[in-house]
């Protein structure tokens, strides 16, 4: 289905947002650079009148994307453009969909070679 999706129903904004949104302490959102990262390296947690927090150490962040990490938000929820375009996956394929992003840049493998135990649909932003 090459060009099912155009770069105009998607941008890099809304990928940017989505990361943002995540909640960056679940296990459902990692950085992998050589395995999976420990949060304790790019996550700090802070008070906000008094609810406990989480956010990205950038600065961090953008470090190991410079490095060829990659930066993952499986399951993603109420998030209006993924969903839209996962339920038209679904509607296609008659299946359960689970969404996921992954940001890396460079020329560096994000896994090793493996086998996923369910189909995966791809959709890049193109070189
Ligand atoms: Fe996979």
């Amino acid at each position: 289905m090459k060009g099912a999706v155009s770069s105009n129903d998607f941008s890099w904004r809304d990928a940017n947002e989505i990361f943002e949104r995540s909640n960056v302490a679940s296990n459902d959102f990692k950085l992998s650079c050589d395995g999976i990262r420990p949060k304790h390296e790019y996550v700090e947690s802070y008070w906000d009148i008094g609810t406990l927090r989480h956010r990205l150490i950038k600065p961090v962040v953008y470090d190991y994307l410079r490095n060829g990490a990659t930066l993952i938000a499986n399951k993603i929820a109420n998030e209006p453009k993924v969903n839209q375009f996962a339920r038209r996956v679904a509607e296609f394929t008659g299946r359960q969909v689970v969404s996921s992003a992954y940001a890396a840049f460079g020329e560096r493998d994000s896994f090793r070679c493996h086998w996923n135990t369910r189909d995966v649909i791809a959709v890049r932003e193109p070189n």
